[in-house]
């Protein structure tokens, strides 16, 4: 039985569903859902001038631009992620009290995040966020119907948390100039941290002695769950490296999170290794036949 939060989150759009075939990180035309942030609540704060950086780009990417576009994700991202806490939850009574709880810290994450974007003049894109997000959802979804719960701490712990960890940690050195950033990112880091000790813990339990088993689901579940994300990431290189950040340097820093999230576990370096180079080595090949055929 799924539970009032999750109804709540799960309930239909009351506008009818359309879609658009925006070509995929892979190349291949994917079916993005309209209106899957719809049930998550926006918040739309004003917004101010954009100073304009020198990028040759297709579209003009201003700083203003490239900080509503990341912090849309941010914002939206965190409600995802609040979204798949409470499904978890549903799916699994014995955890289901500190999962509610790991959901309602993420709403705070995209509260704040909302919160110290207004205080900047930041309007978080929530359609650019939409774009984005609606694979991932379409996973959490898809997991959450079979009714598979490791799936979903896998995609959470491994592809989600991971991304978050990897992003927040640059942008905060980077965000001094906007008063309050450093503080609401700071803080929802040390959760994200939190989380991912949880996700470790209990992969390693459930799956002691088994790790071929183990990296057997982390392959079935993460082979979607890199594409999307590695998607994403290639999708704000430009907005990345407006702010100040390098988007080679969070792809690298989250194949180092990934790793270490996989020796945690309870899997040999050696191992870790071979599952990470056999996950992102095919996406950074697709990436790059797609920037050559640009
Ligand atoms: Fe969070
Ligand atoms: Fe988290």
């Amino acid at each position: 039985m799924i539970g009032d939060a999750a109804t709540i989150l799960l309930s239909e759009p009351k506008t009818p569903v359309s879609a658009d075939t925006t070509p995929s990180p892979g190349g291949r035309r994917m079916r993005w859902p309209r209106h899957t942030l719809d049930n998550l609540g926006a918040y739309v704060p004003a917004v101010t001038g954009a100073k304009a950086c020198h990028l040759p780009a297709r579209e003009e990417v201003s700083e203003q631009l490239s900080m509503e576009r990341l912090l849309g994700l941010a914002v939206f991202g965190e409600k995802v992620a609040a979204r798949t806490y409470a499904l978890m939850a549903d799916l699994r009574r014995e955890d289901a009290v500190l999962l509610r709880k790991f959901a309602q810290m993420e709403g705070k994450h995209a509260l704040w995040f909302s919160q110290a974007c207004a205080a900047n003049g930041i309007k978080p894109d929530r359609s650019f966020a939409d774009r984005e997000l609606g694979y991932l959802i379409e996973q959490v979804d898809a997991h959450h119907a079979a009714g598979d719960f490791d799936a979903l701490v896998v995609l959470q712990g491994f592809i989600v948390e991971c991304l978050a960890i990897s992003t927040y940690e640059p942008f905060i050195e980077i965000a001094s100039k906007y008063p309050g950033m450093q503080e609401v990112f700071a803080r929802a880091l040390e959760e994200e941290k939190i989380h991912v000790e949880w996700v470790t813990r209990y992969l390693r339990e459930r799956f002691a002695g088994r790790d071929a088993e183990f990296l057997a689901l982390v392959e079935r579940v993460n082979s979607q769950g890199v594409e999307c994300v590695g998607g994403t990431l290639m999708n704000i290189t430009e907005y990345l490296e407006c702010i100040g950040l390098s988007g080679a340097d969070c792809a690298g820093a989250m194949t180092d999170e990934y790793t270490k999230l996989l020796e945690r576990v309870g899997i040999s370096a050696r191992l870790a290794t071979r599952n990470v180079v056999s996950l992102f080595v095919p996406l950074i090949r697709k990436f790059r036949r797609r920037e050559q055929t640009k």
